[in-house]
């Protein structure tokens, strides 16, 4: 589904990523554990067509999309939620849900309304502001708009930041159960460490710019030897 082969980017001249590879099959959940300022952001922007790398290639279902704007992967079935959801705080959350449907130009309320059933909790708050939601609500709603655009290829990034215990969970859950009845491929950055164990198949590592290998998969279960991977003890 995505492959990156020696991937390297930057700000201005200066690194940020070196030299990354990671390939991830259809329908997978790969998550990439990394803490702040190690790169998480940087490497799904190259991947969105955010930020051109300056070295290294994307492929996207063996097409090469390195130098393809965003609105073609966007086309080509991938989708983001960005760090901090960035929805639209003046609109209502139905009308945010409705602005997921602009890129497929699919006539909407039949999917808006199938969507919904796998997210309960956003029933009773369409009809307000965006930005009066709670930051996991918000994180909710953002997950729903990407998915209006039917993807087959989800990143997030960090969807867990800010949000208190109990919704981190459901987020999970919910996940869970989209990737299994859609069959999506999901790409997620985080720091959370039962959360990335309880969405991903697989975990990477990311530190300093650079994939340190990936977490084995009896680790994932202990979240103590988990957390030796973060660097937080290394
Ligand atoms: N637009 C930018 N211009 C210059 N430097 C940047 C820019 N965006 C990020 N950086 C730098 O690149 C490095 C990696 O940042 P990035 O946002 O990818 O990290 P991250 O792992 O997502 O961190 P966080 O967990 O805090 O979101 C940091 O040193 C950051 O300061
Ligand atoms: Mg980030």
């Amino acid at each position: 589904m995505l492959d990156v082969n020696q991937l390297s980017a930057g700000y201005g001249g200066i690194p940020v990523l070196r030299d990354i590879s990671l390939s991830i099959a259809k329908g997978e959940s790969v998550g990439i554990l990394g803490h702040n300022g190690m790169g998480k952001t940087t490497l799904l922007r190259c991947l969105i067509g955010a930020l051109r790398p300056s070295a290294g290639r994307v492929q996207l279902e063996g097409r090469d999309v390195t130098a393809a704007a965003p609105n073609v992967r966007a086309r080509l079935g991938m989708t983001y939620v960005p760090q901090g959801r960035e929805i639209f705080p003046a609109l209502s959350a139905m009308d945010n849900l409705r602005m997921g449907l602009v890129k497929t130009g699919e006539r909407g309320m039949e999917t808006i309304e199938g969507l919904l059933q796998d997210f309960p909790r956003l029933k009773p708050l369409l009809e307000r502001p965006g930005g009066s939601l709670s930051g996991g609500e918000q994180q909710l709603l953002a997950l729903a708009r990407a998915l209006a655009g039917k993807p087959s290829l989800l990143l997030l990034d960090e969807p867990t930041e800010g949000i208190q215990p109990s919704i981190i969970e459901e987020i999970a859950d919910t996940l869970a159960a989209l990737r299994a009845k859609l069959a999506l491929t999901i790409v997620l950055v985080e720091q959370n460490l039962e959360f990335i164990a309880a969405v991903s198949q697989r975990v990477l590592v990311i530190k300093r710019g650079q994939l340190g290998g990936e977490v084995p998969r009896e680790h994932l279960t202990d979240i103590e030897l988990m957390s030796q991977y973060t660097g937080v003890h290394a």
